[in-house]
């Protein structure tokens, strides 16, 4: 890794094939913290165990998702872009770093109390324990950023905390508190124009797909509801469709489509074909690149397993700080 202005950490959980929601708040910046920082990015494998019931799609949607980084522009020869599972030491710090976790704390998280409300038959030790799994992938890399979504901010906080409680309880500055960076990308909304993008939810548009599924799937967008008919006006401000122009298109013709929705001189299916029409676009590269590699199925795992070798040398150093500072025998 060149010595760029710090290391970069981030994960994100296997979830299989990436979409637009993904790419505009994670996958966009990742790529382009490479230009300015030594960038770890993980597939947290062990992290989607806490609430996974398919154990069987881990593997095929890590090798999607990685896939989809890759075709997107993370440069593995640059980066780091591994596996958690293939770096077991996060689980021999997360154990060690349980020990400096408040137990009420944990229960306490925004995040956990929703986890719990909606898996309630599978509360299970790990569940609780994810803030500390966590912790445990940041200070095992030692990174100085962290860029998260702002849903992640409680577990930022935490990581920051138990790792001033190791440094201080052990007298040595072992470990580093990490400075978290927020995607400051409004929350990308799904194809039903009400919640947040998301597989589970059926409403992602995939960068993967062809050109004529997102056309398929754009069309399935839901508009302003006001506008039940092709002579009432749009109103672009709370369209959803028009927000996702924002990203995709020019911004000369994202303000002539705005004046024309408004004057209804622009229907819904001609604003959604153009949309479709951007999209295509912007991901065209994308989907030539992912072609050429997934051509290839052994590519990613080989890349993956690389990665893991160059993370575990980090790790291992780490370890030997960590036990040497608990003075483990
Ligand atoms: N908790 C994160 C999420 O749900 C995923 C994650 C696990 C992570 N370990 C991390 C993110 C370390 C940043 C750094 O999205």
């Amino acid at each position: 890794m060149a010595n760029k202005k710090g290391r970069v950490f981030s994960g994100a959980r296997p979830t299989g094939r990436q979409h637009l929601g993904n790419y505009l708040g994670a996958i966009r910046n990742y790529v382009a913290l490479q230009a300015e920082y030594d960038c770890v990015y993980c597939i947290v494998d062990l992290h989607a165990l806490t609430t996974l019931e398919d154990f069987h799609l881990l593997r095929g949607n890590t090798a999607e998702m990685a896939l989809d980084w890759l075709a997107a522009g993370i440069r593995p020869e640059e980066s780091i872009l591994f596996v958690q599972s293939h770096v077991p030491q996060v689980t021999e710090l997360h154990t060690i770093l349980s020990m400096f976790t408040p137990l009420g704390k944990l229960t306490d998280l925004p995040t956990f109390k929703e986890k719990a409300r909606m898996h309630p038959h599978n509360i299970n030790y790990g569940l609780v324990g994810y803030p500390v799994l966590m912790a445990a992938d940041i200070a095992l890399y030692k990174a100085d950023i962290v860029p998260v979504g702002i849903d992640q901010e409680s577990h930022l906080e935490f990581t920051r905390e138990i790792v001033r409680s190791f440094n201080f309880k052990t007298g040595k500055q072992v470990l580093v508190e990490p400075q978290m960076k927020t995607t400051n990308y409004p929350k990308v909304i799904g194809t039903d124009g009400a919640q947040k993008m998301s597989k589970s939810l059926n409403n992602q548009i995939e960068l993967a797909l062809t050109e004529a599924e997102t056309a398929a799937r754009v069309m399935t967008m839901v508009t302003d509801p006001q506008r039940t008919h092709r002579t009432i006006p749009g109103r672009p401000e709370i369209c959803n469709v028009f927000t996702l122009h924002r990203s995709f298109t020019p911004e000369a013709d994202v303000e002539r489509i705005a004046a024309d929705c408004r004057s209804a001189k622009l229907g819904c299916v001609d604003d959604k074909k153009s949309l479709a029409a951007s999209i295509n676009r912007e991901l065209a590269e994308f989907r030539e690149k992912r072609a050429e590699l997934a051509k290839n199925p052994d590519y990613v795992w080989d890349v993956l397993a690389d990665g893991a070798k160059r993370a575990r040398v980090l790790a291992d150093q780490t370890m030997d700080e960590v036990r040497a500072a608990l003075g483990l025998p």
